[in-house]
């Protein structure tokens, strides 16, 4: 039996199976029954090796589920390895990390305590929201970079005098890597968002650069599609060519993707931390190396 077992929690088997095979580990996988109240029982098939594990699970809907079952393998990988490293894909919770409204409670630093209790050692996290998320964990952490593969597969695409576009500020650093590896340039939209509907709307007036070019709409996370709609058709009226839409994180909410295409995406590419239509890039590859 190798040294190393790969836990896999059910949000993600796929892409544990994968890192399971390129790092040579034992893959353990779980077994889940939902009692009618609700409740998770997880059983896990196979051995745990005693040296290291990596328990391997995204916290998508449902999201308070998946997050309990991810501390309830990290607990029973911690019963049976010395070390116990974790890797979570898609980090739930991420986008509150900060103190937004007065009264608001930063759940990312409930989870840094959930984790570190739960016997986590190192965390593993993709293109997390924002790094503030992690400064809370007093654990060793480390964000892994989707961008390269994301790319990759755009080079394939034909498209026209591209240009990357970021939704929002907050996004411009993203949109600034992607150009860079995608060799254009890059703009970042100015986007507000009523912290008490949610609702967002585009501040950025005139875009006269955007004008009979292809446009890659980065962003690191979809989740209702607000934030991309309301940017598609803002750049859709600036009379742009197609606008195709790159993201690590594609919950897709509801029918979020069926508007996002009705407001003029031509399409989503998104990768596999949240498996689902649009998860057309494999990023195990690169979170093998990272956890390596
Ligand atoms: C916001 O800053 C994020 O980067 C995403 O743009 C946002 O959270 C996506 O949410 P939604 O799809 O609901 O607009």
């Amino acid at each position: 039996m190798s040294q190393i077992s790969v836990i896999s929690g059910i949000t993600s088997d796929e892409i544990a199976k994968k890192i399971a095979k390129k790092i040579k580990a034992n893959l353990v996988k779980s077994e889940i029954r939902t009692f009618p109240d609700g409740e998770s029982k997880i059983t896990l098939i196979g051995k745990i090796a005693k040296k290291r594990s990596i328990v391997i699970q995204s916290i998508f809907p449902p999201v308070d589920t998946n997050l309990v079952q991810i501390l309830s393998l990290i607990t029973k990988a911690k019963e049976n390895s010395s070390k116990v490293d974790v890797v979570v894909p898609y980090m739930g919770y991420a986008r509150q990390d900060r103190e937004f409204l007065p009264g608001e409670i930063v759940t990312m630093k409930v989870l840094a305590k959930l984790f570190k209790g739960a016997g986590a050692s190192k965390i593993t996290v993709v293109d997390i929201h924002s790094l503030i998320g992690l400064k809370y964990f007093s654990n060793k952490t480390q964000n892994v970079s989707a961008i390269p593969d994301l790319v990759k597969y755009f080079k394939k695409l034909r498209l026209k005098n591209p240009l990357i576009i970021s939704p929002d500020q907050g996004g411009k650093q993203r949109a600034k890597e992607f150009a860079k590896e995608f060799n254009s340039d890059y703009i970042a939209l100015e986007k507000a968002r009523d912290r008490k509907t949610g609702k967002v709307k585009i501040k950025t007036t005139n875009l006269s650069e955007v004008e009979n070019r292809d446009l890659i709409l980065v962003d690191d996370m979809i989740s209702t599609g607000g934030s991309l709609i309301k940017a598609t058709q803002f750049l859709k009226k600036q009379k742009c060519k197609r606008i195709y839409v790159a993201c690590t994180h594609a919950l897709l909410i509801n029918d979020a993707e069926k508007k996002i295409k009705k407001a003029g995406v031509t399409s989503i590419i998104s990768t596999n931390t949240i498996p689902g239509k649009t998860s057309k890039v494999d990023i195990s590859n690169t979170i093998a190396k990272a956890i390596m």
